[in-house]
């Protein structure tokens, strides 16, 4: 979804731009993600840059959904309908006292909600619930959705999009990016060449060491189910020490996530399935009635400060990341295509997610023993 969404506002500034990739666009991690648009819920002491960029693409959101309706006729599934964070006994409920602390502190808008107003607004929640949090910025989109719309946009907007065509290596002369071969061994030209693979971009061939990324794959299975009964089990995106319900607005919901630190492994467990209808349906019990659709498995692009790693590679001309979104692969998804977009027009900004920040320290002088 990042790359695609870079090629669409690449070529609205007039870059000519082809896309690669070795599956279908959006058939990765954007596939699995649930959508939420969450910087206030996600939010962690010490990651404050991140999530004034989350803020940021949050509130690009809702005209990046009505601009792709708008070019390609397709819905994208927006709902501003707002998250509760629920505690389902004391220790959890201390541990959400301390996030209201963290919140009003960094000055984002929340509520403590008393379990029966909490239960008013969500009448399928538990009795059992012990407190609650309002968060009334946090929304949510269908990645799916996004994804397909994305796709017509960036073809509509003159982008050459080649799928089953994966990348294999960057190809550069010198201290200097010239193109990409690809898996079938033939070598595209480029100029400036953006690497959006995901938890994949680490694996790229061609890279100096110097401007490699520390990248790497955390997996999530997320469940798919669905009301027959239509919508209305649940309106607001629900979150809970472990895990996630997001309604889709139309009976459709999705349970998430496992955090799984397993390589590149995409099985889908049992184990997983078990506890993710567990944790949700000790809070809305009524999950248990609805139909399993799908049980998906993906990959998150993890970084060590769990933040993005945007722009220019280090010593390589013309090289970008657009990589390393971690859990807000989605929420970042538009700040990153305006961000990268600008970059590869001549125009970069200041911004905290530089690929530099990595870097290990220049050797400095060595040691001399005492006398
Ligand atoms: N953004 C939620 C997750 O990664 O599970």
């Amino acid at each position: 979804m990042i790359g695609l969404a870079i090629a669409w506002r690449a070529r609205a500034r007039g870059l000519g731009v082809t896309v690669f990739d070795g599956r279908d666009p959006g058939s990765g991690a954007s596939s699995v993600a649930a959508g939420m648009l969450a910087p206030v819920t996600e939010a962690e002491a010490g990651e404050r840059a991140l999530l004034a960029l989350g803020m940021e693409s949050a509130r690009r959101w809702p005209a990046f959904a009505a601009e792709l309706r708008d070019v390609t006729g397709v819905d994208v599934g927006y709902r501003a309908c707002g998250t509760l964070v629920v505690a389902r006994d004391g220790d959890e409920a201390e541990a959400l006292d301390r996030e209201v602390a963290l919140r009003e502190r960094l000055g984002l808008r929340t509520a403590r909600l008393l379990p029966s107003e909490a239960r008013r607004r969500e009448p399928a929640l538990a009795p059992s619930v012990r407190l609650a949090l309002d968060v009334p910025d946090d929304h949510a989109v269908d990645p799916r959705l996004v994804a397909a719309a994305l796709v017509l946009a960036a073809r509509q907007a003159g982008a050459v999009l080649h799928t089953g065509a994966g990348v294999r290596s960057v190809v550069c002369d010198g201290e200097r990016v010239t193109g990409v071969a690809l898996e079938d061994g033939s070598v595209v030209q480029a100029g400036q060449v953006v690497v959006a693979a995901g938890a994949w971009s680490a694996l790229l061939e061609g890279v100096p060491a110097s401007a490699q990324v520390p990248v790497r794959p955390v997996k999530g299975q997320t469940l798919r189910l669905l009301d027959p009964s239509g919508p209305g089990l649940l309106e607001r995106v629900l979150r809970y020490e472990g895990g996630y319900i997001v309604p889709r607005g139309d009976g459709r919901y999705v349970l998430g996530a496992t955090v799984e630190e397993r390589g590149f492994d995409t099985a889908m467990t049992a184990g997983a399935a078990y506890e993710l209808l567990r944790d949700a349906s000790e809070l809305v019990p009524g999950i248990l009635e609805l139909e399993i659709e799908e049980l998906v498995a993906g990959l998150r692009p993890g970084t060590p400060d769990n933040g993005p790693i945007l722009g220019a590679a280090q010593g390589v001309a013309g090289l970008l990341w657009a990589t390393g979104h971690f859990r807000n692969g989605i929420l970042l998804t538009p700040v990153t295509a305006d961000l990268i977009a600008a970059e590869l027009a001549g125009e970069p900004a200041e911004h905290a997610f530089a690929a530099d920040r990595f870097a290990s320290p220049a050797p400095g002088p060595a040691a001399v023993p005492a006398p």
